[in-house]
């Protein structure tokens, strides 16, 4: 009877300093000698007029406190020169490598440490989960199952906080979409319309949407953004159930909250609810109100101090305290532009490899026929589409916005931008595709990197090694024509954006479809590569005979050109598997293709009820019996591998486990939900001839109603050479087997069952499987 609202939970919890936490001891010593203005301080942005963080805490210099500077982003050190720009999460999610999420996030911790960040907002961004098909930050997040994303976001939690600076992980919860993401006055009758309101029940909360959270929580998180939209009714910032409920008892959350850009709705309330800092500004609610409402009794001293003290533990688990640090916000200058300001080069020379790797590992082949892919020795290539080439026009203030700002667009509508200049994000035009090569998404997690390599500039670069003729049209929607029919194969690249701030308007797009139909009716070996930031659905076209190879490119960040080019020529074989899937059709998707619009009562409080509860994506697509183009993580390569000896071990005596955890809280909820309590093992064999990596995938059935037919539970990607023989391992714990129990307010393990277990190549096929009985 709570769906769509939310109990109050009070009062907010205490640091407690539990999982490596106990260290809060030197954050309440220091917290003990500030004056509640100097505590206050702590808890909100102040406007910096030099400096280039997205969000800034002052400094309490008497007490050696050198402030802090809150920068985004997941990807790479935005609004930056000198940055290096890393795949998004949708490609780290495609190449499902939790050692490379884990170095690619250490790496990118590296760079904000060196330009002087305190805070890196994201990685990870955990959520969106992909529950809208359109939503606009889908390709932010790592992929739509959550198990996928909270075993990639906990690697990044990690990475980055070795690194020297504290992870924020993003947006705490349910911010699926971007319509309704902030309040807003409607010109036509200058009422306010509230942010949607994400109506999620407490089974669904548990089992998909706070899962990853859970992960990241786990992994030691020190920080954790709320998001925009309202949570069954309560802002998310505001949120008690959320922050002092879900996050901070129920997970034992040790770090601090922190608001999303103009998230606060409220000044006392939210304090009490669990938020612990305000950005950009804490002016405006907090501040000297929050001074005032200390001195007045309307609030607690000790809830102020709770505050500075989870803010300030934050800051010492992740050793901000480190003298050798470079000044906080350094390298960050109000504009980056402006040469007179010292630069600095945040990049890491030995990053190079690792930036080429992610790039490579994000692409993922679904189609490759009459032995199309890889090329041999062509002797003739041409090339088509807008996305084969740089964009007219790099950015530099503009990277403010990444490419939503300063570039025209191959195909667009022109918005007008509902939401107010939040942050400065709101893009001018809905994107559907970017006239030049798209290597990242827009908005707060766009970088300006060094440089970017297009797949022209690579394969151009290829073909005068090798002596290649190459023919080239970027403009031309139908340029057969053209084609030379001597052309070994004719290589196609689009792509399909999407920014912060807007949903896509849809998942294909006519231009591009015709490009390739065009190329594909006079080209019998027509390859396609897009670089999508979201599904992007291809049935126009993909049974054409003449389209031999497709590839979905994802956002490789700059190294994007190269990356193609190895994968085309085969210099590697393509390693990456779909994060998500493809149906056929946008009506395969029933109600969450897109944002909900509101006519009626709701128009002033838009509701979002998330009815299908942990029904997306494949889970969806298995119970409705629907068969889509290519399913949650299918993927080719250039061999073949087969799986063999499937083993179960249980280990732990089933005779003692019990159906509830007994555990105590530790980050990430009670202990013992994280012990492993069986282990699955599996054979892969490439039968193939040449090196390629497979990522064996296990999904678990839990035998109970309601649950989803199977769900991933566990993942290893290995190398193996032809011929040979590698084990892929994965460990069960006793999160992954067990369901929320609603009643019981408690995670519940099916003591006595047996739970159907397969392992396979992608969700629908399935090689090996067997019982685990507990
Ligand atoms: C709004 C975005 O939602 C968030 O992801 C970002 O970190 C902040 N703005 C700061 O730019």
């Amino acid at each position: 009877h709570f769906y769509g609202q939310s109990p109050p939970i009070y009062p907010s919890p205490e640091i407690s300093g539990t999982g490596g936490w106990n260290e809060f001891s030197k954050a309440q010593a220091l917290v003990l000698q500030m004056t509640l203005e100097e505590k206050t301080s702590l808890t909100g942005g102040y406007p910096n007029e030099t400096s280039g963080c997205g969000g800034n805490i002052p400094a309490i210099a008497r007490l050696g406190f050198p402030g802090m500077c809150l920068q985004d982003g997941p990807n790479g050190v935005r609004a930056a020169d000198f940055v290096n720009g890393y795949p998004s999460g949708i490609h780290v999610g495609a190449s499902w490598n939790k050692t490379l999420a884990y170095s690619q996030s250490h790496a990118i911790g590296g760079e904000f440490r060196r330009k002087g960040a305190t805070v890196a907002l994201g990685p990870p961004v955990l959520g969106p989960l992909g529950r809208i098909a359109l939503g606009g930050r889908n390709w932010e997040t790592y992929s739509n199952d959550p198990y996928l994303t909270g075993a990639l976001g906990a690697e990044a939690v990690k990475g980055v906080q070795d690194n020297g600076v504290i992870s924020c992980t993003k947006h705490f919860v349910g911010n699926e979409q971007e319509m309704h993401r902030n309040p807003r006055v409607d010109p036509d009758t200058n009422t306010t319309i509230e942010a949607s309101s994400s109506n999620i029940d407490d089974r669904t909360m548990h089992e998909h949407y706070m899962w990853p959270f859970a992960d990241a929580v786990h992994a030691g998180t020190a920080s954790i953004m709320c998001a925009y939209e309202r949570l069954n009714n309560s802002y998310s910032c505001h949120n008690s159930k959320l922050l002092n409920g879900l996050l901070k008892t129920e997970l034992g959350f040790q770090g601090f909250v922190v608001s999303d850009w103009f998230a606060q709705h409220t000044g006392i309330a939210s304090a009490t609810a669990g938020l612990d800092m305000v950005m950009p500004y804490g002016y405006e609610f907090w501040g000297d109100n929050l001074t005032e409402a200390v001195r007045n009794g309307s609030i607690s001293e000790g809830h102020i101090n709770n505050m500075a003290t989870r803010i300030m533990a934050a800051w010492y688990f992740s050793h901000q305290d480190d003298k050798s640090l470079p000044p906080v916000g350094v390298g960050l200058t109000a504009n980056f532009e402006d040469r007179r300001a010292p630069t600095i080069d945040a990049r890491d020379p030995n990053d190079a490899g690792l930036l080429m790797e992610g790039a490579i590992q994000g692409h993922v082949l679904v189609k490759n026929v009459k032995n199309s892919l890889p090329l041999k020795a062509p002797r003739m290539l041409s090339i088509y589409g807008y996305d084969a080439k740089l964009p007219d026009k790099s950015f530099s203030s503009g990277g403010y916005n990444g490419w939503a700002l300063g570039l025209q667009s191959q195909n667009y509508r022109s918005i007008v931008c509902g939401f107010g200049p939040i942050g400065g994000q709101c893009p001018a035009f809905e994107p559907i595709a970017i006239n030049g090569t798209m290597i990242g998404g827009g908005g707060s997690g766009a970088v300006t990197p060094v440089y970017m390599s297009s797949p022209f500039d690579a394969l151009e670069k290829r073909a005068r090694r090798e002596g290649t003729q190459l023919f080239w049209d970027f403009n031309t929607e139908n340029a057969t024509s053209n084609i030379n029919s001597n052309s070994d194969a004719c290589l196609v690249f689009l792509n399909a954006a999407s920014s912060e701030g807007v949903d896509r308007p849809s998942v294909r797009d006519s231009f591009s479809d015709s490009l390739v139909k065009n190329i594909a009716a006079d080209c019998d070996n027509t390859i396609v590569t897009i670089h999508n930031a979201g599904v992007r659905l291809v049935d126009e076209w993909i049974e054409h005979p003449n389209v031999t190879a497709v590839i979905f490119a994802h956002l490789p960040g700059q190294d994007s050109g190269e990356a193609i080019t190895k994968i085309l020529y085969g210099d590697v074989s393509p390693s990456g598997k779909l994060p998500y899937s493809v149906p056929r059709n946008e009506s395969d998707y029933g109600p969450v293709y897109a944002p909900v619009t509101h006519s009626g009562w709701d128009r002033y409080f838009p509701q979002d009820d998330f009815k299908e509860g942990v029904f997306t994506d494949y889970r969806a697509f298995d119970r409705e019996g629907i068969d889509p183009r290519f399913e949650f993580g299918f993927g080719l390569t250039y061999t073949t591998f087969e799986y063999s000896n499937l083993k179960i071990e249980n280990t732990v005596d089933s005779s003692t486990l019990t159906s509830y955890p007994m555990g105590p809280i530790i980050p990430g909820g009670h202990s013992d939900l994280w012990d492993t309590i069986a282990t699955v093992t599996a054979d892969v064999t490439n039968t193939g001839s040449v090196e390629a990596a497979e990522i064996a995938q296990l999904y678990v059935g839990i035998p109970m109603q309601d649950q989803p037919i199977r769900q991933l539970r566990g993942f290893d990607k290995v190398t193996v050479p032809p011929e040979e023989t590698r084990t892929v391992e994965f460990k069960l714990r006793r999160r992954d087997l067990s369901t929320w129990d609603v009643h019981g307010q408690n995670w519940r393990l099916l003591v006595g069952s047996d739970y159907p277990v397969y392992v396979g190549a992608s969700s629908r096929n399935l090689k090996l499987s067997a019982n685990l009985s507990l």
